[in-house]
């Protein structure tokens, strides 16, 4: 933990700002050694990793499950599973998240001005795996919170985030979607964790 009167003032005490920031006492600890325990040069670039290997790596981070919703031109409600949502900023309250290019539901999100984001509680593994299938009716037998005219939002999902699109961009193989968040709830209850390619629940 760093002191809060480290960081630069506006005016009056520029020594502040060669200053390194200093450790507060009370919550000083001895430093433990660090021990190598894997020489840098196992790592291998992505490039020589196959495709499978590098999604592996990427497997093993564990992360919430949410689906991502939207209307289409016609008002017809779209989604998709998304594990790559992440929170952004709260002040502005911004998240993020992530479409392959080339998905079915790309140029809808593209045109989109809102979506909405469930976060799905852990005995929601059903509904994941419908909302990631190629099933043309994604939503049958999906309860939902009605919500007339916006973007649906799944039934007892733990948490939801109504959001406004302020932002695409093409990164790679994904366009990443930045959210303005208009409104959200939250709810106690167990997540749905998705880790090394498996749906999991937190234990504890
Ligand atoms: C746990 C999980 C997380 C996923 N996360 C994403 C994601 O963040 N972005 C994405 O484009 N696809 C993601 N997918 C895949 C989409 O859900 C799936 O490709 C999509 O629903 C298939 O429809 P499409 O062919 O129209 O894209 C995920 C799938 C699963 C099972």
């Amino acid at each position: 933990m760093y002191r809060r009167d480290a960081r630069p003032r506006a005016n009056g005490a520029r020594a502040q700002h060669r200053r390194k920031p200093e450790l507060l006492l009370s919550h000083a600890r001895p430093r433990a050694p660090v021990t190598a325990t894997t020489s840098a040069a196992a790592l291998v670039p992505p490039q020589n990793l196959d495709s499978l290997a590098l999604r592996a790596a990427f497997a093993s981070f564990a992360t919430g499950v949410t689906v991502i919703t939207t209307l289409d031109e016609h008002g017809a409600p779209v989604g998709l599973t998304a594990n790559s949502f992440g929170s952004v900023s709260l002040d502005p309250p911004l998240i993020q998240w992530s479409l392959r290019i080339n998905s079915g539901l790309h140029r809808t999100f593209i045109n989109a001005t809102h979506f909405a984001v469930s976060v799905l509680r852990a005995d929601q593994d059903h509904i994941a795996k419908q909302f990631a299938s190629r099933a043309p009716e994604r939503f049958q037998g999906v309860a939902l919170v009605e919500t007339p005219g916006e973007s649906p939002l799944i039934a007892n999902a733990i948490a939801h985030f109504h959001c406004k699109k302020i932002n695409d961009y093409r990164v790679g193989d994904h366009e990443l979607f930045i959210g303005e968040v208009l409104r959200a709830n939250h709810f106690t209850g167990e997540a749905l964790v998705f880790h090394e390619s498996k749906f999991k629940r937190v234990v504890g």
